[in-house]
């Protein structure tokens, strides 16, 4: 594939890029713990008394009409849902467990009021789902140790997965997560996958369904053991890393400096730095999914709430540059900010506004017919030879709270000139060997 253009997408795949911002929500009885979604391993906590803990928790104040009233705010478009993290514990009326919080003290099957308000809300519903267990020994001693033991877990895992996509109408996305330490083959994933296409047809699934070789991870990756498949799913799903995919993909992060669910005395990630991760991975021509841990009683924390709001507000003027695009990153803009790519248009996305005036962009081979700063809809006057554009009369003051957006409205699809087509360490060094040349007499005694 050509950097800058697209995978053949299938029709019922292509709302997924159109979307390009989703919220994750990961949210279960560890949020009372106030320590993140892992507590119960990571503090190797004893199982019994956290067992308790979750059967007596009952979140008072969820109500999904309201967190989805900020996904529509947050101009998000999507959402996945922790219906079961590694503790176990589901958030719906499973008919193979009673650890549920229909069966325990909620009585409510959070995961049917989801979906409902999801929908209502005009949003795509997701589920995500861990393979992984902690509870059950099985799961850690693995189909070699206790093959009895696992093919009865990973039948329950199964079952699990089909009551989620046969009881709540149409499911957009499912979210596998846990397959470490086991492969793809261990899990059964193929034939977990089978069954998931007749129930929901249009479905994505994420592509953490064990790996096809133990052995067969990401290289290089930040987050080694999520345990992706090469073969099986529709989307990849780069943690904590904004790295473009071959396919469909999605970078999913945290809003926070820590941790996935709910966590006393985060710290907050500033709304400008949350909507760069947005801007970077259309610009890459992937989606961001990001994440909140709502509160043991059911509220998204404020900061989060905030912060989705003034990202919501930027995209209500600017969402054209986000929505729809295609990995834009046209030409060499590294000092201004970074650029998205939607048909004729080529979208500047102003990090820096440096009170100039101008701005300035090197590489674009595609004549530029109209320039427009979306904040006020000014046209703006600009002058273009082979090599640069010069953007003039730009207010001094950055004319917006988040990063200022210039759609530059070219005479076809915006192509960078032979030498941008590459970044500066990239590419055939060659091509800038005629550049080279043209430099003054200065170079050194004797040339
Ligand atoms: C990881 C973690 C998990 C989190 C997930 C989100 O695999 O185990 O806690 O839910 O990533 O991507």
């Amino acid at each position: 594939m050509q950097r800058n253009e697209t995978p053949n997408i299938s029709a019922h795949a292509r709302w997924f890029p159109q979307a390009r911002y989703g919220m994750f929500i990961h949210w279960g009885p560890y949020a009372e713990h106030a320590r993140g979604e892992q507590v119960l391993f990571r503090e190797h906590l004893d199982q019994a008394e956290y067992e308790r803990r979750a059967c007596a928790w009952n979140p008072q104040r969820f109500d999904a009409a309201a967190w989805a009233a900020t996904a529509v705010r947050g101009g998000m478009k999507y959402a996945v849902l922790t219906t079961r993290h590694h503790d176990g514990y589901c958030l719906w009326d499973s008919a193979l467990t009673d650890y549920t919080s229909v069966q325990q003290a909620p009585k409510r099957d959070f995961v049917a009021e989801y979906v409902e308000a999801f929908r209502a809300a005009g949003l795509r519903v997701g589920l995500y789902y861990s393979l992984a267990d902690w509870r059950v020994p099985a799961y850690w001693e693995g189909p070699r140790r206790d093959p009895e033991g696992w093919a009865a877990f990973r039948a329950y895992v199964h079952g699990q997965v089909r009551e989620l996509l046969s009881n709540y109408g149409t499911i957009d996305v499912i979210w596998f997560d846990g397959a470490w330490p086991q492969s793809a083959a261990e899990w059964k994933s193929g034939q977990l996958v089978e069954p998931i296409r007749q129930l929901q047809p249009e479905i994505l699934i994420n592509n953490r369904l064990g790996a096809d070789d133990p052995a067969d991870d990401v290289p290089g990756s930040v987050v080694p053991s999520t345990g992706r498949s090469r073969h099986l799913g529709d989307f990849g799903t780069p943690e904590h890393e904004i790295r473009a995919e071959a396919g469909l993909w999605e970078s999913c992060q945290v809003s926070t400096w820590r941790l996935w669910g709910y966590t006393a005395g985060e710290q907050w990630r500033s709304a400008e730095l949350l909507l760069d991760m947005l801007v970077e991975s259309a610009g890459k021509g992937g989606n961001l999914l990001l994440n909140v841990g709502p509160t043991p009683e059911g509220e998204l924390p404020a900061p989060f709430v905030e912060r989705a709001e003034a990202i919501g507000r930027w995209l209500v003027v600017n969402g054209e540059a986000i929505y729809g695009v295609e990995a834009g990153e046209v030409c060499e803009f590294i000092t201004c900010g970074r650029q998205t790519r939607k048909g004729d248009n080529l979208y500047l996305i102003v990090r820096f506004w440096d009170g100039t005036g101008t701005i300035r962009l090197g590489g674009l081979a595609t004549r530029v017919r109209r320039a427009v700063l979306l904040a006020s809809g000014q046209e703006v006057a600009f002058t273009q030879n082979s090599d640069h554009l010069l953007l003039t009369g730009l207010p001094y003051e950055r004319p917006s709270a988040l990063f200022p957006v210039i759609r530059l409205e070219c005479d076809g699809p915006p192509r960078p000139t032979a030498w941008a087509a590459d970044r500066l360490w990239q590419g055939d060094p060659a091509r800038m060997t005629e550049w080279a040349r043209q430099r003054g007499e200065s170079v050194w005694v004797g040339r």
